[in-house]
């Protein structure tokens, strides 16, 4: 500590992380929500912010896009600062039918078309599975607040451009619920690193129906998916 890709120093990233891809939203979310945000590190224009929310210490820093990078933050964070929680907060373009722009997709599984997280046992299909404490928390916090979600399987794809149609539309056919580029890599990093990790995202294109939402509702819509990843953050059971 510090590590390659972090400079915080020890003490200064909390056991609890909001993960967004986005550097920017990072810092948007720690300027919204926490309490005396400071910045701890910026290494390669990844700033990490750590402040508090009700009281409680939580940290913010993006992963970056795919699931390489944040394959890379995960594991320093895990294994290098002790971190016990990662919850990534993202954008997914929608598969399922009558999904609308601007709903949750809690992941509760991963698949993937990345070699990496396969590579840790070889011959081995790992299921890339959340903490399912998290799970619950953030279920209940979505519907408690009448919030639109859905729980299910993501495809965590290594490209962004040039999905075949028949591959998106088997997908869809299996109920996976959209594609995003990182929660595989999160969810294998954690089972790796004996360590807990969700993901809650928000549908910003619908990939069936080609539609997307505006520059400015991207901005600002993203507010009801971090309070469902902070109350799975917060929730009490480290089940693992
Ligand atoms: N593909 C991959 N990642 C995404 C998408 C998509 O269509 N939309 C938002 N994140």
């Amino acid at each position: 500590m510090p590590t390659p890709h972090i400079a915080a120093g020890p003490g200064e990233i909390a056991p609890l992380v909001l993960m967004p891809g986005d550097p920017r939203r990072g810092r948007r979310i720690a300027q919204e929500f926490f309490d005396d945000p400071r910045l701890v590190t910026d290494v390669r224009s990844i700033e990490g912010w750590t402040g508090s929310i009700r009281g409680r210490a939580v940290t913010v820093i993006a992963s970056g896009m795919g699931i390489p990078s944040m394959s890379i933050y995960a594991t320093e964070l895990y294994r290098f600062y002790d971190v016990q929680r990662i919850v990534r907060v993202g954008t997914t373009g929608g598969l399922a039918e009558g999904q609308a722009l601007g709903e949750l997709v809690i992941a509760s599984s991963a698949h993937t078309d990345s070699a990496l997280p396969g590579l840790q046992i070889p011959g081995v299909s790992l299921s890339h599975a959340p903490a399912y404490g998290m799970l619950e928390a953030a279920v209940h916090a979505a519907r408690s607040r009448s919030l639109p979600y859905r729980v299910g399987p993501v495809l965590s794809s290594d490209t962004f451009y040039g999905s075949p149609p028949e591959k998106v539309a088997a997908l869809a056919a299996r109920g996976t619920l959209g594609i995003e580029m990182e929660s595989a890599g999160l969810y294998a990093i954690a089972a790796l690193e004996g360590r807990e990790a969700l993901t809650v995202l928000t549908v910003s294109d619908h990939i069936l129906r080609g539609e997307e939402v505006s520059s400015a509702d991207r901005e600002t819509g993203y507010a009801p998916m971090v309070e469902v990843a902070v109350e799975a953050l917060f929730s009490e059971t480290l089940a693992r």
